[in-house]
């Protein structure tokens, strides 16, 4: 059971220290009895349910109110905490189980694992958002049903509010991954695109020029290939891609 307290260790100690030192506020607004607890244990104290609880909230970037039932604004003492009303607090339990089992079961049973030990929490994946999709994911979802402009936007807004955190990788990666998705299915003008959103954030991204370079070859547009290849070669000259690409391309007379 302590597992999954402990498992909070790491990203989060800041976090229980903090809220060990402000729980006599907190928690004087909060029962002194659970009576529907299904995961943690039943004779948890309660700072150390308040302090897990502040760390469902960080984990996950919500409020109590979003797995509990009562208003925001509302003294926490007029909430009902042991209801199951709310779907969020369902999902929640039954990932508490999951990282239970994940910490208790299955990294408990790694062979040869190293000391100290890595363990998985909320914030593994979540990262501060209740819901944790990739951002290409995200970004090709909204293409499909809004289009690629509102996409694009989504992006940036996105980006601004979340950049420099866990939430989402901001990296060039996921973008030129989602353009090579988009080139497949025959988007290639999407897939242009967010090569160039790509850039207007990251200009020095190599590979998001390799993979310019390869639509326009797919489009058959040689000069313009030819043009991204020499161009992610400036930015990173031992870019064996571009390198490869460009000695076949010139190479080739024509082929
Ligand atoms: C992501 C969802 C989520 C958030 C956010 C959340 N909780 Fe909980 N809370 C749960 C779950 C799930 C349980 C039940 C755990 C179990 O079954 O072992 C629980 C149980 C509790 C209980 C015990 C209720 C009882 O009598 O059984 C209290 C008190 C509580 N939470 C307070 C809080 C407070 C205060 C906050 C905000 C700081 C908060 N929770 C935020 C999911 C959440
Ligand atoms: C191994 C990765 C992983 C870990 C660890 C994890 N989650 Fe999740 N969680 C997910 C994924 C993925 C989803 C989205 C599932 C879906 O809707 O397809 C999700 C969804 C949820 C949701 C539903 C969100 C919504 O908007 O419907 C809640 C609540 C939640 N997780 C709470 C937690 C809590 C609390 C913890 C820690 C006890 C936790 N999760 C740990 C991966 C994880």
């Amino acid at each position: 059971m302590s597992s999954i307290l402990r498992c909070t260790r790491g990203a989060l100690a800041p976090l229980f220290l903090l809220v060990t030192a402000t729980t006599g506020l907190a928690s004087a607004q909060i029962p002194d009895k659970f009576t529907n607890l299904k995961v943690l244990p039943t004779d948890i104290s309660r700072a150390d349910l308040t302090a897990t609880m502040r760390g469902f909230t960080e984990a996950l970037g919500v409020r109590c109110s979003a797995c509990h039932v009562g208003e925001e604004g509302q003294p926490l003492s007029q909430y009902d905490f042991a209801s199951d009303d709310k779907a969020m607090k369902r999902k929640a339990r039954v990932m508490l189980r999951m990282v239970k089992a994940i910490n208790g079961e299955f990294l408990a049973n790694l062979p040869d694992r190293h000391e100290p030990n890595v363990s998985v929490s909320c914030i593994t994946c979540h990262g501060g958002v209740h819901r944790p999709e990739p951002i290409e994911d995200i970004v090709e979802q909204s293409i499909a049903s809004d289009g690629l402009d509102s996409a694009v936007a989504q992006y940036r807004q996105l980006r601004a509010r979340y950049y420099g955190s866990r939430a989402y990788d901001f990296t060039d990666q996921p973008l030129i991954a989602l353009a090579r998705t988009l080139s497949q299915d025959d988007k290639a003008t999407e897939a242009m695109r967010v090569l160039e959103v790509n850039l207007e954030f990251l200009p020095e991204s190599s590979m998001t020029y390799v993979a310019m370079g390869q639509l326009h070859e797919r489009a058959g547009e040689k000069d313009k290939a030819i043009e991204a290849y020499t161009k992610a070669l400036e930015i990173q000259p031992r870019n064996r891609m571009a390198q490869q690409r460009l000695r076949e391309l010139k190479g080739g007379g024509g082929k």
